[in-house]
């Protein structure tokens, strides 16, 4: 979602936080700015608009100093546009803060605010902050002292969720505080800190850090920091070294980061295969009613574990992260959370809920350190490296290789084991046959409007994925059915040539599919069929021969070429599948 990033050290800040902001540009934002001081004043750039635009129009190198914060901000409270961008300041000017979240109490303390005088200039509930601490530093001498307990005390009365930046002109630290929203510190090798709400920000710089906990409140010097846990007595906090590295998160040569994230699932696959799952076995072997909770693509992953784990006669429901508190029942002992990024808000919530009724939380995501991995009982990570296109696509692979081998594990499969470490090669190998017709079919394709996405079984969460894929960077409309629910409503709305896109491998489940397709067939649609079985590829106008495999990983495989056909249809449709429109990367607010 929001992009925060704040430098404090020998380099000038602006050209850290330039290219902060711009690797994590892929979060989705819509406005954009900084604010640096060179230790006596402070300056403020910013403006709606993409980072490059905005730093060609008002130039933010102009900035000149060594202590600031930045933002790209994706818009809650108020339209996008140059007053509601981030820094927000106080009457004076002398405050500027930048802010992830939502501030639930932010219309009590602005009105507050108002009747003693405040004048706000923008719509967002983050400019009370920088009104609260000039409030709180009214008629006290200006001192280190008074402008963090300024900071503490305005803090403590906000509610909500926040990654909070803060930079006090004339203060030589920055301030940070977070509750509910990611928020690390950076330390550079010599005499420079910083800090960022996602550490891909900071890869080009440090990959040592150090998490804040929940309720956390920190102040930097370029020599290091002071920590101060919720209640005020000042805390350490262990460090943590990432393997990521900056080339990770670089297009290797590909257009977009959609499709090298696509092609490089062989390779992240093998990553994924090869996690360390005991932890969740132990959890699981117990558990007497085991719930799942995610939420979009990551929901759609755990519709799979819910699936493996039905056919061990494990009851297992998966429920969507924001759906969790009207649908549980209090009895779960067990959550498995899934999330690639490890913030999804709903998703959090729920982890939330579960624990204070008594629940173990399993976390499964790609992000070390992350929210959720630390407010797990244990994490199983998926390690497929930062996914920088905004819509999911080798971690949700990653995801189910992590699935598949816990399931596994956990009912001792090893021939399902044997076959899930081949799952790599075998991808790379089909890969490499479906490309071209993926690319051929997607030219004709992104003629169509509306799209259908059936199957039955294990292949419905695919189905459903494939479908997400599509509307999220083509904005075409597409809806995914298990293929039996159609002659209960949906088929009305088959007409001449909708393209329905039927996921059909060969097994037990194959006659009724066959004759789900004729169905839409009769009814003038036109078939695009994906299976490993040539009678049931010639049911189709257009078809996509795919390898034979065990049905339980038919989601695995059937989402490449889908994946593929969503990212070229969106290539013919002149669209950027990195950035769709209204879309964040992670979606931290319920
Ligand atoms: O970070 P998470 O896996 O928790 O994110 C959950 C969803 O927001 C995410 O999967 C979303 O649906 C993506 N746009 C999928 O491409």
């Amino acid at each position: 979602m929001c992009g925060i990033v704040g430098y404090i050290g020998h380099r000038q800040a602006a050209e850290v936080i330039l290219h902060g902001l711009s690797q994590v540009e892929y979060r989705g934002y819509d406005s954009a700015g900084m604010a640096v001081s060179d230790g006596r004043g402070m300056r403020i750039i910013k403006d709606v608009g993409k980072l490059r635009d905005i730093h060609a129009k008002h130039n933010f190198l102009s900035l000149e100093g060594g202590i600031g914060l930045g933002h790209t901000r994706w818009s809650t409270h108020g339209p996008p546009c140059e007053r509601n961008a981030h820094p927000h300041y106080d009457c004076s000017k002398k405050v500027a803060v930048v802010h992830n979240g939502i501030i639930e109490n932010s219309r009590a303390l602005k009105a507050e605010l108002e009747k003693k005088g405040h004048k706000f200039t923008s719509d967002t509930d983050t400019e009370i902050v920088a009104h609260l601490i000039e409030e709180e530093l009214k008629g006290k001498k200006s001192s280190s002292d008074s402008i963090l307990s300024a900071v503490r005390s305005s803090i403590s009365r906000l509610e909500g969720a926040y990654a909070l930046g803060i930079l006090v002109s004339g203060e030589p630290r920055l301030f940070l505080a977070r509750r509910h929203a990611p928020l690390i510190i950076g330390k550079g090798k010599k005499e420079e800190m910083f800090f960022a709400s996602d550490m891909a920000a900071l890869l080009g710089y440090t990959r040592d850090f150090v998490l804040l906990n929940e309720g956390d409140l920190a102040a930097l010097d370029a020599k290091g920091m002071q920590i101060w846990s919720a209640d005020g007595s000042p805390a350490v906090r262990s460090p943590l070294h990432v393997d990521w590295t900056p080339q990770m998160a670089q297009k290797m040569g590909h257009d977009y980061f959609m499709l090298k994230e696509i092609l490089e699932q062989p390779l992240t696959l093998a990553a994924a295969v090869s996690a360390d799952v005991a932890d969740g076995v132990k959890l699981l072997a117990g558990a007497k009613r085991p719930a799942v909770v995610a939420c979009g693509t990551s929901y759609y992953a755990g519709l799979v574990l819910q699936y493996l784990l039905h056919r061990q006669k494990r009851t297992a429901s998966a429920y969507l992260g924001s759906e969790y508190a009207s649908w549980h029942t209090g009895a779960e002992d067990v959550v498995v959370a899934i999330s690639q990024s490890g913030e999804t808000a709903d998703t959090l919530s729920a982890v939330r809920l579960a624990k204070k009724e008594g629940a173990k939380v399993l976390a499964i995501t790609n992000v070390v350190g992350s929210t959720l991995s630390r407010e797990a009982d244990a994490t199983l990570y998926i390690s497929v490296g930062p996914e920088v296109g905004v819509v999911a696509t080798k971690t949700f692979t990653g995801q189910l290789a992590v699935i598949y081998k816990l399931a596994y594990s956990l009912s001792s499969n090893k021939k399902g084991l044997e076959e899930l470490a081949a799952m790599p090669s075998q991808v790379q190998q089909m890969l490499d046959e479906v490309h071209e017709p993926v690319h051929h079919l997607a030219k004709l394709m992104s003629k169509r409007k509306n799209f259908f996405f059936i199957s039955r079984g294990i292949g419905w969460p695919c189905a459903l994925e494939a479908a997400l894929k599509l509307k999220e960077i083509t904005y075409l409309h597409a809806e995914a059915y298990a293929a039996g629910e159609l002659k209960h409503g949906p088929i009305s709305m088959l007409e001449d040539k909708v393209p329905v896109i039927a996921i059909a491998p060969s097994g037990a489940l194959a006659p009724k599919m066959e004759s789900n397709m004729r169905e839409c067939h009769a009814r003038g649609a036109s078939i695009i069929v994906l299976s490993d079985d040539k009678t049931i590829l010639s049911e189709g106008e257009h078809s996509l021969a795919m390898p034979k495999v065990s049905e339980d990983f038919v989601p695995l495989f059937y989402i490449l070429p889908l994946q593929l056909l969503a990212y070229y249809m969106t290539i013919e449709l002149g669209r950027d599948p990195d950035q769709p429109r209204n879309l964040a990367k992670s979606v931290t607010v319920e």
